[in-house]
């Protein structure tokens, strides 16, 4: 089992280091020669694609976080609305789903049945479905009308790792062809964003060599905190809601996710002395930066007794005023960020779950596919 794991202590710990190799594989083959974007595996007619007129994204969990990001994306890129949405509410609520709609079914394992059901209804509807999946020849991508595999390899630990930042970059592949087949961008554009995935490996093996040690530290040293937030604005939202998920998954904690903006309209009620508040900083860069905004809510927290903990972009030295610990990640753009600032949220619950002397791999009452409705 021990070589199963690759040398490290669990399955957990080897999937968030082979993240640099997942996000690469998940990448490779996709440009040609003339900076082309190909997604061979692309089964649904051009033209069909070129029609559609929404996209409802449908998964649970994790999975359903990795939809949130891409919602930003896609949107950004394609000028289509997304929606996003649970799949076990989905089918329950008579969506509105039409030939024109696009179904993206995002499930490491594609065995989940909700989202087999959610799959099954949106095909019911006239809806063409594309599959985001990490097992070959798994229920969900043979029932859909296309599949694009997230190359992940094998994921064993249930608290999905390098499957989210695999599903992250799948549908960013996605939002890029449909932009470049719907003429939405310029051939020069999506090149330089798959540029700009292409370092991320690089990027992410930097965290794990130079950033992991402090947050294993910042892990111990909370290992009695019983609640924790996370903040976070944009594609750092749904990072904060996955980094909540990941430690009431594995450490059995209370742990909440807010959007920044949402925290004067009820959150900051739960700031109390010493409360553990993570906050995802956005880039100083670019256009309609929210770096000001999240500032000030670190500042708020802050000045309410909070024990914040900032995820920032190197070189940013602002966030520093209000920090009790600032954690460093590789600078890059706005949408590629949350491939990075997830990875410490991941190592602080495990780590903390490790030192509470959980069982990271297996933790209890869940199970890696769920299989029933
Ligand atoms: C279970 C697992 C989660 C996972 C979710 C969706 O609840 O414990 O880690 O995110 O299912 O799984 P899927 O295989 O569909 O991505």
């Amino acid at each position: 089992a021990s070589a199963e794991k690759g040398g490290f202590p669990s399955f957990m710990d080897k999937e968030i280091h082979d993240q640099p190799q997942a996000v690469a594989d998940t990448l490779l083959g996709r440009m040609d020669p003339s900076g082309r974007l190909v997604l061979d595996e692309m089964r649904i007619d051009e033209s069909l694609l070129k029609s559609i007129d929404k996209i409802i994204v449908i998964a649970c969990g994790t999975a359903a976080y990795a939809g949130q990001v891409a919602k930003y994306a896609i949107e950004h890129w394609c000028r289509i609305p997304v929606e996003v949405e649970l799949a076990h509410e989905f089918r329950y609520r008579d969506p509105i789903v039409t030939e024109k709609t696009l179904v993206v079914a995002i499930s490491q394992s594609g065995e989940t049945m909700d989202t087999i059901m959610a799959v099954r209804h949106a095909r019911q509807q006239g809806a063409k479905v594309i599959a985001i999946c990490n097992t070959f020849g798994s229920t969900i991508p043979r029932e859909s009308d296309a599949a694009l595999y997230t190359h992940a390899g094998p994921e064993i630990a249930v608290a999905s790792t390098k499957a989210f930042l695999s599903q992250i970059v799948a549908c960013y592949l996605l939002g890029l062809y449909l932009a470049q087949l719907r003429g939405n961008k310029f051939q020069d554009e999506i090149r330089m964003i798959l540029g700009e995935l292409q370092q991320i490996p690089a990027k992410i093996q930097r965290i794990l060599d130079e950033t992991a040690q402090q947050v294993t530290d910042l892990a111990i040293a909370q290992k009695d905190t019983e609640s924790v937030l996370f903040l976070g604005r944009h594609v750092g939202y749904p990072v904060a809601m996955e980094g909540a998920l990941k430690l009431k998954e594995l450490a059995y904690i209370h742990a909440e996710g807010f959007a920044a903006g949402e925290l004067k309209h009820g959150p900051i009620a739960l700031i109390d002395e010493g409360k553990l508040v993570f906050i995802v900083v956005p880039s100083k860069r670019g256009r309609d930066s929210l770096h000001a905004k999240v500032v000030s809510n670190i500042q708020e927290v802050r000045a309410r007794g909070a024990r914040t903990v900032v995820i920032a972009e190197e070189g940013d030295e602002e966030v520093r005023a209000y920090a009790s610990d600032v954690i460093y990640v590789p600078a890059s753009p706005t949408l590629m960020a949350p491939l990075l600032t997830t990875v410490p949220l991941q190592i602080f619950a495990m780590e903390l779950a490790t030192v509470k002397g959980l069982d990271v791999d297996q933790p209890r009452n869940l199970a890696k596919s769920v299989t029933v409705e």
